[in-house]
């Protein structure tokens, strides 16, 4: 290695960071410009925590509780998230099968490091969130995509897990309420896939909840270790105060599963961060067991804006938008987009450029579907206030109705 030149590792061999926080820096630089720009990138919510868990936290930080706690969590922490997965999901665990990290992204960084060698394969049900794909690289595994398309309402098939399930096959992620596509697998839908996997005693589940309260229909939440505790030991519960608790910052999630995968995941934690922050799992112990009128709050407002947004863009010529079930991101069909003309003459060839002609012309951020491995589409964030979210809706109708189809050329 030539001296001063840096060589990376083939682990990292092609991620670059995400194009969402590109965006976002992208969209904060205009703003330092005096440009007024939406932001329908966002991957969290824009309230602010409740009042309650601050308090907790103060109440932590003069208490002294400012050092090392036990690596997995506190006492404290497993037993609220113990009562909180028997008072939510019916799911019954033992302080050693329970662990916190510093959000659900470590839990899910901890299992993979912890699980998957070279060769090994995760099946990822698209469109998802990149980072699954990342992760499973990291982890020296290989990434095996099955896509849900708009016409599915985003959600994979038995027959598409059966055909995608190998003799490599270590883990399918199931991810509902789901970002970016919003869709929500019922009771009845999940355990039609489980069955599938009931079948492969070495694929195992990590269900990612974090969007388990930010639903909309009538569908109610469900998730894979209480529809089959027969299968529970092989399934990793993931979830995080991040999105229900407008908590990102805190860094806090939380995962219950088999004593001997919680063992290998702790391994993995001990030597990368150690116990997550110990202010923040007093503040999640209040999350969790405190009042839990907030959740209601942030339902119904999100409920509002998600109409707003749905109304708005399904009225522009050129995007299919199907109303997301949960999470706050609308994932919206724009392939009758591509191929149009700008009016400067310029054709858009895909997701990423109808989304930078977005922020070119209508200042509005939004995320390019490839981000999430279903190209042809865009994730519009409703996690934004009403008023931006009309002035969003508008201005993509103006830029986009300026676009004009190619014109065959003439025979
Ligand atoms: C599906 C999904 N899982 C996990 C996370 C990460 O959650 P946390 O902030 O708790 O690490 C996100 C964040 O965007 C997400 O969208």
């Amino acid at each position: 290695m030539k001296e001063g030149v840096l060589s990376t590792s083939s682990r990292i061999e092609g991620m670059g960071v995400s194009k969402i926080l590109q965006l976002a820096q992208a969209a904060r630089e205009l703003r330092a410009n005096g440009v007024s720009v939406i932001d329908l990138s966002a991957g969290q919510p824009d309230f602010d925590t409740p009042d309650n868990v601050k308090s907790a936290a103060k109440a932590a930080i003069d208490a002294g509780q400012t050092r090392y706690t036990a690596l997995d969590g506190t006492a404290e922490m497993k037993d609220a998230v113990r009562e909180k997965f028997r008072r939510d999901n019916n799911l019954s665990y033992e302080r050693n099968e329970v662990m916190v990290g510093a959000g659900a992204k470590q839990l899910i960084f901890n299992a993979f490091m912890a699980t998957l060698d070279a060769g090994d394969e995760v099946i990822l049900p698209t469109p998802c969130w990149l980072s699954y794909f990342d992760i499973v690289k990291i982890a020296g595994a290989k990434p095996v995509a099955v896509s849900g398309q708009l016409e599915a309402g985003y959600k994979i098939t038995p027959d598409q897990l059966r055909k995608a399930i190998t003799p490599k096959s270590r883990w399918i992620l199931l991810n509902s309420p789901s970002n970016p596509s919003g869709a929500v697998y019922s009771a009845a839908e999940l355990a039609a896939l489980l069955e599938v996997i009931a079948d492969h005693p070495r694929l195992w589940v990590m269900a990612d909840d974090v969007y388990e309260h930010i639903r909309f229909g009538d569908t109610p939440f469900a998730t894979p270790a209480a529809i089959r505790p027969d299968l529970k030991q092989r399934i990793l519960t993931v979830n995080a105060v991040s999105k229900a608790f407008a908590m990102t910052g805190w860094r806090l999630g939380y995962a219950g599963g088999a004593p001997e995968l919680i063992r290998a995941m702790s391994v993995v934690q001990s030597q990368s961060t150690s116990n997550p922050c110990s202010v923040s799992q007093a503040a999640a112990v209040e999350a969790l067991t405190g009042p839990q009128g907030f959740l209601d709050t942030a339902r119904t407002a999100y409920a509002r804006r998600r109409d707003i947004l749905i109304n708005g863009v399904s009225a522009i010529d050129g995007i299919e938008a199907r109303a997301p079930e949960g999470s706050f991101f609308a994932f919206v069909r724009i392939t009758d987009l591509l191929e149009r003309q700008t009016p400067d003459g310029t054709i858009l060839p895909d997701d990423n450029a109808v989304s930078d002609y977005l922020l070119d012309k209508a200042k509005v951020v939004t995320v390019p579907g490839s981000e999430f491995g279903l190209p042809g589409h865009l994730r519009l964030s409703f996690a934004v206030a009403d008023t931006d979210l009309s002035l969003a809706v508008e201005r993509m109708k103006t830029a986009l109705d300026a676009l004009q189809p190619v014109k065959e050329p003439a025979q």
